[in-house]
């Protein structure tokens, strides 16, 4: 039995490098390519293993990409149940330009996944019998944008809590079936409430609505530098992220996701949930790259939320039926 199962229907070997300039038409030299084992469940299984968890990440994995990507999430300890298919699992390609440090993002769409391959790993998941599932990352070319609604269903059904942080169609279709936990940013929270642009001032009231319209038991807005909006039935907390030295932001949304699922494994509040996953988050935006966080960075950011998030939080959010504690 498996307390964290994490889903990745699509997975990707990420390669990273760096030129000091981008510059059209000209050969670019750059650094040696660094490989990691990427997608959005994967980086949450990797961000768990990091905080000293365990979780098994299950995804369809193909061709040489699928047999690194394979390889490097074992060679690291992490426990995983690919499914082998025909199509080959897609690389991105990310540069950063050290004259700006601005980073260049590509991102390949990935090959096509059937239907019949994403129901078998929902066999191996319902196998692991979870406690909790975690789906991140967007689908595959070739699944229907319903099929996360597909997937909160089986969640049901074998019992586990689901917790999913995807965005657009997919993360409408799956709330509309119910859910155990959303993590939205702004811009997610914004589509889930049907409504262009949400004000600050807005965003306890808009997360309250989707928990009392039944789409999930309780939400944790991510507000990047601002940290997070925890919102139960109960109430609301704001968990400001403390300052850091920000390199990268890539990661930053499955690492808060990993310390969140992680934290609720290990039996902690809500609160402590919402105060570890921002930890999580903001050790990751320390580092350059696709890199995660370092366990250390957690703990020392947690310690300061503990300490002196309470001077930091922002009380003022206008919930009418909500109150702060
Ligand atoms: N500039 C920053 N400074 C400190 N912490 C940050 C910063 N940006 C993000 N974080 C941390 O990471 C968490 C998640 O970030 P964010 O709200 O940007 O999620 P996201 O938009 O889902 O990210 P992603 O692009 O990874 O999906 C925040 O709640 C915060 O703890
Ligand atoms: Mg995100």
């Amino acid at each position: 039995m498996a307390k964290i199962v994490t889903l990745t229907l699509n997975p990707a070997l990420d390669k990273s490098t760096e030129v000091e300039k981008m510059i059209p038409e000209h050969k670019l030299r750059c650094s040696a390519i660094q490989m990691d084992a990427g997608g959005g469940g994967i980086n949450v299984s990797k961000a768990i293993h990091e905080l000293g968890g365990v979780s098994v990440a299950v995804f369809p994995c193909g061709g040489h990409n699928g047999n690194v990507l394979c390889g490097m999430l074992q060679e690291k300890g992490i426990q995983i149940e690919p499914l082998k298919v025909n199509a080959e699992t897609r690389e991105n390609l990310a540069v950063r330009e050290r004259s700006s440090n601005a980073q260049y993002r590509l991102t390949t769409p990935g090959r096509a996944l059937e239907e019949q391959d994403a129901d078998k790993c929902l066999e191996s998941i319902r196998g692991l019998k979870p406690e909790y599932l975690v789906a991140s990352g967007s689908l595959p070319p070739g699944l229907p944008i319903t099929y996360y609604e597909k997937v909160a269903s089986f969640a049901k059904e074998i019992n586990a809590k689901f917790i999913l942080d995807t965005s657009g169609e997919p993360l409408l279709a799956a709330a509309d079936e119910g859910l155990y936990l959303l993590k939205p940013n702004l811009a997610e929270l914004s589509a889930l409430a049907g409504v262009s642009v949400l004000e600050m001032n807005q965003v306890d009231d808009a997360a309250l609505d989707i928990i009392k319209q039944g789409k999930c038991a309780s939400v944790v807005v991510s507000l990047g530098a601002q940290g997070a909006l925890l919102v139960t039935r109960q109430g609301f907390e704001h968990i400001p992220a403390p300052l850091v030295k920000k390199q990268s932001t890539v990661g930053a949304g499955d690492s808060m996701v990993a310390g969140m699922v992680w934290a609720l494994s290990e039996g902690k509040t809500y609160k402590q949930m919402a105060q570890i996953g921002v930890a999580c988050g903001s050790a990751a935006t320390i580092n350059a790259g696709t890199e995660l966080f370092h366990q250390k960075d957690v703990w020392r950011l947690l310690n300061w939320i503990e300490q002196y998030g309470e001077r930091y939080r922002i009380t003022d959010f206008s919930c009418s039926t909500l109150s702060p504690p």
